[in-house]
């Protein structure tokens, strides 16, 4: 089935495995062109968030879904704690590892693995961030649960993820453009049909922000909120253990 007519059963974590692997090359370029740079700021945002919510910069913190690391190493930048990287797709990992090596930053490991079944022992770290991946999960309960699993007591975790934007104007606005516009530059500069079209049909099958708060609060986080950016176009959850 092409992954462009997948709607929300469409969380198949081969078939994402494979998209990701398509347009590894090109990700970081369509990214930041797609979302005019945006992208940086929001990524920024739940960095200073988690510090905020920690208390600290000197914190041990997984970036789940790392793909190309932008995440990951806005992370190894802003604490001295152990910094690690976890994907399922290699050539995402692949292009993180090459950014990483021109980056004078300490050490940071970028691992390849499930988000849904990490390789990590319970309470390993302090803080656990998702960028962007969340959406593609094939059991959103389960990544979840996982997450909670490897954070220590008190730990934080940040979900950010494309959302609902709320003004109705701009909400039609935007969804032309995700909808119409985005699918059809991103399949033509990746030169792979199919992964941008996904991408509007994977955010309107994700939970809206309140439902993803309950979500997160029913496997057992306290103090979830979230932040509407640029005008819920993403929203970052944060949640403690
Ligand atoms: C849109 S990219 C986001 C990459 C990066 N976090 C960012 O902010 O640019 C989504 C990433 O999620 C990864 N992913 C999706 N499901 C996953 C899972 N179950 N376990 C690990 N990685 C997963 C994909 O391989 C892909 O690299």
């Amino acid at each position: 089935m092409p992954i462009s007519s997948r709607a929300n059963s469409a969380r198949n974590a081969s078939q994402v495995r494979a998209m990701f692997g398509a347009i590894a090359r090109r990700y970081d370029f369509l990214n930041h062109l797609l979302s005019f740079n945006i992208d940086k700021r929001w990524r920024r945002f739940t960095v200073k968030k988690i510090v905020e919510r920690l208390g600290r910069r000197d914190f041990s913190v997984v970036d789940l879904a790392c793909g190309t690391g932008d995440l990951t190493l806005a992370l190894r930048a802003a604490t001295a704690g152990r910094v690690v990287g976890m994907d399922f797709c290699h050539p995402m990992l692949v292009v993180g590892k090459q950014k990483l090596a021109h980056k004078q930053l300490p050490t940071c490991l970028l691992s390849e693995a499930d988000a849904l079944r990490l390789p990590l022992r319970d309470g390993s770290f302090e803080a656990v961030s998702i960028a962007f991946g969340f959406r593609n999960f094939e059991d959103y309960d389960a990544g979840l649960r996982e997450m909670l699993r490897i954070l220590r007591k008190d730990g934080v975790a940040a979900i950010l993820e494309f959302s609902r934007p709320q003004a109705p104007v701009f909400r039609q606005l935007y969804h032309f453009y995700f909808t119409r516009i985005l699918p059809r530059i991103g399949d033509r500069l990746s030169g792979v049909p199919g992964p941008y079209a996904y991408l509007p049909d994977s955010v309107g099958a994700f939970p809206s922000q309140e439902e993803l708060k309950r979500q997160m609060e029913a496997v057992g986080f306290r103090d979830v909120q979230y932040y509407n950016l640029n005008g819920g176009i993403a929203a970052l959850h944060l949640g403690t253990k």
